[in-house]
């Protein structure tokens, strides 16, 4: 599997502090049968001044370690990227490579809030897609008003962004809303990747496989290895989307 959206290096964002506590996130994933990994950390609201070179030291440092450990592994760059009108500077886009994933300048994850659905989303989608970008849409499965109002991401989709969903919503281990909400994505074709958003060894390890085994019961074996493996895989290489 390859997982898409984590947060793996160490004392970057909110994701894990040492060193150690990444090694242990690497060992979790493997044990879960996740081969590839892209780390993407937080880009700080609307500065986008994400350092490349540190992003990539931590990365090289970190595939140097699992690879030393035999651990069959390996961790690509990315960053999960504040939404707003300043992305759509072309600038910022065609020098930052270290935004897009895998510096394929193909495509962009977006940081998409918990509590409302910004104002200008439709905007930096089709803008982004008319730059050659393809922006993929983080966990709407948790935000509040989507939950409330889910029939706004099939728009989303239909504009031609990428839905990806967290792994926790899906095995409830967040709570009962957003995996009401996932599950009525899934049941409507409206989840192309599902991701682990992984944070720590713990309260939100790098695990798909539980996620995978539900979806398999429901939609079967194909649908599901396709949202963990198949499509990350075009994100991944920077190949056109294809369902
Ligand atoms: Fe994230």
């Amino acid at each position: 599997m390859i997982d898409i959206h984590t947060h793996i290096l160490p004392a970057i964002d909110d994701g894990p502090t040492t060193m150690t506590e990444s090694l242990e996130m690497c060992r979790i994933a493997v044990n879960d049968g996740i081969k590839k990994m892209i780390a993407t950390p937080h880009v700080q609201n609307g500065m986008y001044d994400l350092d490349a070179n540190k992003v990539l030291e931590k990365i090289h440092l970190l595939n140097q370690l699992v690879k030393q450990e035999g651990l069959d592994l390996v961790i690509f760059p990315g960053a999960e990227v504040h939404l707003s009108d300043r992305l759509l500077d072309a600038e910022i886009l065609k020098e930052s490579s270290i935004l897009t994933i895998n510096g394929g300048k193909k495509y962009i994850l977006l940081e998409f809030p918990f509590q409302w659905v910004p104002s200008g989303t439709e905007h930096v989608i089709f803008k982004l897609r008319s730059m050659g970008f393809t922006p993929i849409l983080p966990h709407l499965e948790r935000n509040f008003k989507i939950q409330r109002d889910p029939y706004m991401v099939r728009h989303f989709a239909e504009m031609g962004a990428i839905l990806q969903v967290t792994a926790q919503s899906i095995t409830g281990d967040f709570d009962a809303a957003p995996m009401k909400c996932a599950l009525w994505m899934l049941k409507n074709n409206l989840v192309h990747v599902i991701a682990s958003d992984a944070h720590s060894p713990v309260g939100r390890p790098p695990i798909l496989s539980k996620a995978l085994k539900v979806v398999s019961d429901k939609l079967g074996e194909e649908a599901a290895k396709k949202m963990v493996l198949d499509h990350p895989r075009m994100i991944l290489e920077g190949l056109p989307f294809n369902t």
